[in-house]
């Protein structure tokens, strides 16, 4: 029988009643199908770990991210707690996502049941497309390196060759797995760039249009974010996979979380060639932690993400549709504030009775 050992990240705020609910279903899943089994290895990071230590995470927890299968991780941060130069302290981005190269963020977007979409007319499955985010430059290339003093400062976008090629070469190869847009069921996949003013965005979109031509099988096409903030809202069901730049990906992520009942219905996949981590796409929501109404389907889709991406394919669908369920019978009820008016722990149980 394989056992993958499983580092977890709990987390600040909502984090850990998200991570309690989601390794419950984990656990419901992993004996339901019998086939394999998961050692959890809880990892201490976040906004609480740095205003005890210093870091935000230590070096053992990265070391044990790095020898595990897969991490696991809730949500980190807190607002009130920065560095001296005034940004969030608590977050792991620089650590994992540079660190550990983990270039592709994949980002879900997926009307389920039951869940308070503000458009009207789309039935479950009627919006389904993945953003692939690029996770190591962009504008992000200059965390926690901005330059200037306090009457100006300047981040640069970095935009690379090999950078682009692999993280759009991941959203073609995303796309052949897939089965197509929802409305007309074309496998595309739609670039999201700025060439119309920017000369790292002409850049992205020329490489782009190189790799498209590897893949005769998939249609591609480029779009301004601009008009796609537009698009994504008013006919999202056109879109199957997107790819972009890392802070167009984190803003129209959360778009895209705003069409499907919020972001707690949003989980994120941050993958490289050797490591690679799951969790929610959203923050750690400090003025609802302790309250058991936070959404746990972003963590238990996350989870969903991960058993996929360690190839326990089957028991990732069986947790995908056991939330669908749960969703579409009313036992999983999220109010239009995206929140589980049930209860988060509440909302986990009907997830395993499905499982
Ligand atoms: C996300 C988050 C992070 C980001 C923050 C917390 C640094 O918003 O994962 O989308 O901007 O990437
Ligand atoms: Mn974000």
């Amino acid at each position: 029988m394989k056992n993958y050992r499983i580092a977890v990240i709990p987390g600040d705020n909502i984090g850990p009643e998200l991570m309690k609910a989601a390794l419950a279903v984990l656990e419901a899943t992993q004996k339901v199908d019998g086939g394999f089994t998961l050692e959890f290895e809880t990892c201490l990071a976040g906004a609480a770990h740095y205003t005890e230590h210093g870091t935000a995470m230590s070096d053992e927890a990265i070391a044990a991210c790095r020898a595990a299968a897969s991490v696991f991780k809730a949500p980190v941060g807190d607002p009130a707690v920065r560095t001296p130069e005034g940004i969030e302290a608590g977050l792991l981005g620089g650590v994992l996502r540079t660190g550990l190269d983990l270039y592709a963020n994949v980002r879900p977007v997926k009307l389920y049941p039951g869940t308070p979409t503000p458009l009207h007319g789309y039935q479950p499955g009627g919006i389904d497309y993945v953003i692939i985010r690029e996770n190591t430059e962009g504008l992000y290339a200059s965390r926690g390196k901005g330059v200037g003093g306090p009457n100006a400062m300047a981040d640069t976008m970095i935009v690379t060759r090999a950078g682009t090629e692999r993280v759009v070469r991941f959203a073609f190869e995303a796309a052949k797995k897939r089965n197509g847009a929802p409305a007309d069921g074309v496998r595309r996949v739609t670039c999201v760039e700025k060439s119309n003013v920017l000369r790292s965005f002409a850049l992205f979109r020329e490489i782009f249009l190189e790799i498209a031509g590897e893949y005769p099988g998939v249609e591609a096409e480029t779009i301004y974010p601009d008009a796609a903030a537009q698009a994504l809202v008013m006919n999202p069901a056109h879109y199957d996979v997107l790819v972009m730049e890392n802070l167009l990906g984190d803003i129209l992520s959360d778009l895209g979380g705003g069409t499907i009942g919020g972001l707690g219905m949003c989980p994120g996949g941050n993958i490289g060639d050797q490591y690679a981590y799951f969790e929610p796409v959203h923050g750690s929501a400090p003025d609802i932690a302790g309250l058991d109404i936070a959404n746990p389907a972003s963590q238990i889709l996350a989870g969903a993400m991960m058993l996929d991406h360690i190839g326990e394919e089957s028991a990732a669908r069986r947790i995908e549709s056991a939330l669908w369920l749960a969703l579409e019978e009313g036992e999983l009820s999220i109010d239009e504030r995206g929140r589980a008016n049930r209860g988060t722990m509440s909302a986990a149980e009907a997830v395993i009775a499905r499982i």
